[in-house]
């Protein structure tokens, strides 16, 4: 389950890592499965598109559903994550976007970290995203785009744009901390451009710190994904003096998670 010393290089060279179709299509198609229901429910966790009722995102999804809780301690994950961090993990963030077909919008340029240590008071970037396909990611259906390198400047100081306060707006097309053009523009003629392809159930491992951004989905493609966000339990939130958000953005389960044993041996464990 370990990744390779030459794939955590590319890792900290580029700030991502690929690894294609590591689900199944049988394990990709369960998480799929429970997003039917998720969409029944009116959940806190749930992010609607701009001025629309179509569901963006779901947030938090592991906190209520066995299958997201099962992913979460997938050996195929923990291994890579806790070997990335170099300490146990746990999970901060853990979100399914939908980016749906016709309508889905984009996400502008931003990183990711600026928001945890913002709006949580997380110590350091000592964190690592991972997103899974569920569906076929292509040029047409709104990937992902990262700027390689471009984690190596670390958490660039942004200010915070038109915010309504509302936690919404950190996860909206309008989002609250942008990169600049100008910004992009010169990080881009460094490091050029990556768009994150690749069947159902391929993995891409991210910094936090990577700049990224996504484009509308215009195709007739939905293109669904989860992003996890594992931290280092040592890089714990430092929120005991705020008003936290909610436990589905800033998880208070802050125990290193253990994979899931399963058929005799988790019975034997049960005993
Ligand atoms: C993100 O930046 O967290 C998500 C981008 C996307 O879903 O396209
Ligand atoms: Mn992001």
């Amino acid at each position: 389950m370990n990744i390779s010393k030459e794939e955590l290089e590319s890792y900290w060279k580029n700030g991502f890592l690929v690894q294609n179709s590591l689900f199944s299509i049988e394990d990709t198609q369960q998480l799929i499965d429970s997003l039917t229901e998720f969409a029944k429910q009116t959940l806190p966790g749930h992010v609607s598109e701009n001025g629309s009722s179509i569901y963006r995102a779901f947030h938090g999804c592991h906190l209520y559903d066995e299958t997201y809780d099962a992913l979460i301690r997938k050996p195929e994950l923990l291994q890579p994550a806790r070997q990335v961090l170099k300490d146990e993990v746990y999970i901060h963030q853990l979100k399914v976007n939908l980016k749906h077909a016709f309508s889905g919008d984009l996400w502008p340029w931003h990183q990711d970290y600026i928001y945890w240590r913002n709006e949580d008071k997380m110590p350091t970037n000592a964190l690592v995203n991972v997103m899974i396909f569920l569906d076929d990611v292509t040029e047409f259906n709104g990937p992902l785009y990262f700027i390689p390198g471009s984690h190596q400047y670390g958490c660039i100081e942004v200010s915070k744009g038109n915010s309504s306060g509302g936690w919404e707006d950190n996860v909206s097309a309008s989002l609250t901390y942008q990169v600049a053009e100008e910004q992009v523009s010169s990080l881009v003629n460094q490091g050029g451009l990556f768009s994150a392809k690749g069947k159902k159930g391929t993995a891409i491992w991210f910094d936090g710190n990577l700049v990224h951004a996504s484009p509308q989905n215009i195709s007739p493609f939905q293109r669904r994904i989860v992003i996890l966000t594992y931290n280092a339990v040592s890089n714990s939130p430092l929120d005991q003096n705020i008003v936290a958000r909610p436990d589905f953005l800033n998880a208070r389960a802050r125990q290193p998670l253990r994979e899931r044993l399963s058929g005799v041996l988790s019975d034997m464990e049960n005993n």
